[in-house]
């Protein structure tokens, strides 16, 4: 399953260290962690990742599932859990899967659908995941809200993060983004910087990533059976504006 969007060794490694606290994200999972919790039944994460939501919801008692198609994301995420529910979590592709099982709750968090570069991909997304929730169950997955200044303003070499990455080791992380705005796709590198055994040492990540408006993901929703419970434009649950960071999509069966 190895491609152009497979999350390689370096970006894994580091994406916990980066993220832990990024700004901005917390309230993120904190959103998707309440919704958890008014859940009855199962849940299923598509895009899981190294398990960022799925880990404190499984620490709370949530019988959570989750599927990504990058191996080293998923060995990060199954060292954090107990080897009795790694059954729990496998590798799948969000385009084309099937579980043979059916959830209350499906969350794709974090940008997950930005990874969907095609109209095919997007819906082959959306019907896999509505044949997946049960009657009534519910689909939600954010994406940014598109900042015209930003797409016409490429950037490179912008220091984003910098921290340690384990006591006394530092890692930076520089990112250079291009925009294309007729196949409405970003390119993001990523550049890495790090010290190990008393070297610095340097990884590059790159991915395409798809960005979305509004109408076009009503349009996009309106080619399947979901229909659109609420669209908000952040999340503290508000309403869509032209100040939005998010859009975050409340789907139902
Ligand atoms: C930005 S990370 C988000 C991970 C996690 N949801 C979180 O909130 O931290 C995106 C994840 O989506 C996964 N992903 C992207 N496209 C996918 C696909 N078609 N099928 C399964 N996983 C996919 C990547 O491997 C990566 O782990």
């Amino acid at each position: 399953m190895e491609n152009e969007y497979y999350y390689n060794e370096t970006v894994t490694r580091f994406y916990d260290a980066v993220y832990e606290n990024f700004p901005n994200l917390k309230i993120g999972s904190d959103f998707y962690l309440d919704e958890i919790r008014k859940t009855e039944g199962k849940i299923l994460e598509a895009g899981v990742g190294t398990g960022r939501i799925f880990m404190p919801a499984y620490n709370s008692g949530a019988d959570i599932y989750g599927i990504d198609y990058s191996k080293n994301m998923l060995d990060v995420l199954k060292s954090k859990l107990p080897v009795k529910e790694h059954h729990r979590v496998w590798i799948d592709d969000i385009r084309k899967f099937d579980t043979g099982d059916s959830f209350s709750l499906v969350i794709s968090p974090f940008r997950v659908f930005q990874h969907l570069l095609t109209i095919d991909d997007q819906l082959g997304a959306l019907n896999s995941i509505y044949n997946v929730l049960e009657p009534g169950g519910r689909l939600i997955f954010d994406v940014f809200n598109p900042d015209l200044k930003r797409l016409t303003t490429p950037v490179e070499n912008v220091l984003e993060h910098e921290g340690e990455y384990l006591p006394g080791h530092k890692l930076q992380r520089y990112a250079s983004v291009s925009y294309d705005n007729i196949i409405q796709q970003m390119d993001i590198k990523f550049k890495f910087i790090w010290e190990e055994g008393g070297l610095e040492k340097t990884d590059t990540f790159s991915t395409p990533l798809r960005y979305y408006f509004r109408y076009e993901l009503e349009n996009l929703v309106g080619r399947t059976k979901f229909t659109i419970e609420n669209i908000y434009g952040n999340f503290n649950r508000e309403a869509l504006s032209n100040k939005s960071s998010d859009q975050i999509l409340i789907l139902k069966k």
